[in-house]
């Protein structure tokens, strides 16, 4: 079904500048950072009395803004951005990788849909040791089921108000028309041309006359649109079964992929439970395994909770303890987190604040020492984030991924779209650090079928009343977990505005690696050396993230896109 004049009315608003934005954090010092912090000032703030779009890509706001001005509602929205960033941002919006959504109604009954890709039939535990560990992050051996398409068709039909065509609409609009290409995705293009060349079919779509598109020049993607066209028509069908399940099998024979027709047919979307975390008052809603996003994050907090009133942002003090509560946090993650569906998670331990006590009272004045292993690289940035909030209060949290930018670096030929290496995010090696150097055990051990273990966080924050609040996520790996925790603490604890929640400096502890990880250039050089006197090493890397955010203003809605890349809000 076309939907033509819909769809003109779509382009003609694409078209239209931005929405304007204004920084809401001023240019004043956070406490505790260095005044020289390159993003102070710098968060991208968009506000809207009544509804509220942000994520990775300013274009798919837009479009979920518009589905909004149109009569969808809030998951209508999100279904036309997820498929609209599987376009305009394609080092992590996806068809061919996975996701978690957080779903509140606002009827208040909160639920999560867990759309993460599962291992292959033929996966095996120890597959790449043979392969060789460079196998789980690039070529068709890393990809595992795709999840997007299920979980996108299966949240609008539970939820969303509109047909499916006018949701997909202006994504293919934007495949065969083309998008002008900004700086930021020029750039990442670039960034990542040395694995995409290895592919002919991303070579092709990604790299035309052998150079990334260049800022400002039209990219269309024709064979994306097909695809596109095919799941209107079809709905999930049109692409686990028929010509696109095709060629993604003749992909993986060409590659030397496992995945099969009955690995396409068989994946289902699954409806879970939420997370629920009390922390001063305030209820968060989060995901639960195949995602270790919500039980760290609550340990996380929990641990925090109970220390009482916080020392002040950038303070040794502060950091020490987040570090030694996320050190614990991510040691249970490590050991006792995977998919529900062939391990025992035990979330009522885990997440009880008397658990917590018994972690806090192991916390003393210094780092506490966990066994030397061997350094790993870190990620990339194929993960993307978008919230949305409706003019009647439903509102969606979500997190979606092709793992590595560009996933897998492999395009399905013909089909125009990037497969996922989401098996690097199982114990590829129990025991072994993966690409995030995260150390697992066997709870997350590759098994055919299963899910392998996430750390994407989407969630939804209430307020002591029990009103809607604050929707955020972020890309980032293990990172996600403690950007998350730090919004919402810089929020609640720290009082910050969520402009300025999003722009403070970041640190993150996993376990091991046993280092404390701060952003470069923020915190004082006094604080670091404060904390390497308690016994912490400090690894000072790059900047991270990209949170996008709404939290509730007393004029409405305001959406807050993190200046460490290209995303951008959409409201009215
Ligand atoms: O699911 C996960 O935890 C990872 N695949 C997320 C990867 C990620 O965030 C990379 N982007 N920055």
């Amino acid at each position: 079904m076309r939907l033509p004049a819909a769809a003109a009315l779509l382009i003609i608003s694409l078209s239209a500048a931005c929405a304007p934005r204004t920084p809401a954090s001023g240019a004043a010092p956070l406490p505790g950072v260095s005044g020289s912090w390159p993003f102070l000032g710098k968060a991208r703030v968009t506000s809207g009395s009544e509804a509220m779009v942000v994520s990775g890509s300013p274009l798919a706001s837009q479009v979920g803004r518009d589905i909004l001005q149109r009569g969808g509602n809030a998951v209508d929205a999100a279904v036309a951005v997820g498929f609209a960033l599987a376009v305009v941002h394609p080092e992590a919006g996806n068809i061919g990788g996975g996701g978690f959504m957080i779903i509140r109604p606002r009827d208040g009954r909160v639920q999560a849909l867990d759309y993460r890709e599962t291992a292959p039939a033929l996966a095996s535990r120890d597959m790449y040791r043979a392969a060789g560990e460079e196998a789980s992050v690039t070529g068709h051996l890393s990809a595992g089921v795709p999840g997007a398409v299920a979980g996108l068709t299966e949240a609008h039909r539970r939820y969303g108000k509109l047909p499916l065509a006018a949701v997909i609409e202006p994504a293919i609009r934007l495949a065969s028309d083309g998008f002008v290409v900004d700086e930021y995705r020029s750039l990442s293009i670039a960034d990542d041309s040395a694995r995409l060349v290895l592919f002919p079919a991303s070579r092709a779509t990604f790299l035309p006359a052998d150079r990334p598109p260049a800022e400002g020049s039209t990219f269309r993607q024709p064979e994306l649109a097909a695809t596109l066209e095919a799941i209107r028509d079809s709905g999930a069908a049109g692409f686990y079964r028929g010509w696109v399940a095709d060629l993604i099998v003749a992909e993986m024979k060409r590659g030397g992929g496992l995945i099969s027709r009955e690995d396409l047919a068989s994946y289902r979307a699954i409806w879970r439970d939420p997370v629920e975390i009390s922390y001063r008052g305030y209820t968060i809603y989060s995901m639960p395994p195949a995602s270790s996003g919500g039980v760290t994050m609550g340990q996380i907090l929990n641990i925090m909770e109970g220390f009482g009133p916080l020392p002040p942002f950038g303070s040794a003090a502060l950091l020490h303890w987040e570090a030694e509560a996320m050190r614990r946090a991510f040691t249970d993650r490590n050991t006792y987190l995977g998919d529900p569906a062939f391990v025992r998670n035990p979330l009522d331990r885990l997440l009880s604040k008397e658990y917590a006590s018994e972690l806090r009272s192991q916390i003393g004045a210094r780092a506490t020492a966990t066994p030397v292993f061997r350094p790993a690289p870190g990620g990339g940035s194929s993960t993307t984030h978008y919230s949305v909030i409706d003019a009647e209060g439903n509102s969606v949290s979500c997190t979606t991924t092709l793992n590595n930018s560009y996933g897998s670096a492999v395009t399905v030929t013909g089909a125009g779209f990037l497969l996922n290496d989401e098996m690097d995010d199982f114990a590829t090696s129990p025991g072994e650090p993966n690409m995030y150097g995260l150390v697992q055990g066997g709870a997350n051990a590759i098994q055919p079928g299963k899910r392998m273990l996430s750390a994407m966080t989407p969630s939804i924050v209430l307020d002591p009343t029990k009103q809607l609040y604050m929707v955020v996520g972020t890309p980032g790996g293990p990172r996600i977990i403690t950007m998350v925790y730090h919004v919402i603490s810089n929020v609640i604890d720290h009082r910050m505005s969520l402009a300025d929640a999003v722009v403070a400096p970041r640190m993150h502890h996993q376990a091991l690696p046993d280092s404390l990880r701060v952003e470069e250039g923020g915190f004082l050089p006094e604080t670091l050396d404060s904390l390497r006197q308690r016994g912490h090493g400090i690894s000072v890397r790059g900047h991270w993230g990209d949170v996008e955010g709404i939290i509730r203003t007393p004029t409405g809605w305001q959406g807050v896109s993190d200046p460490r890349r290209g995303g951008g809000g959409s409201g009215y």
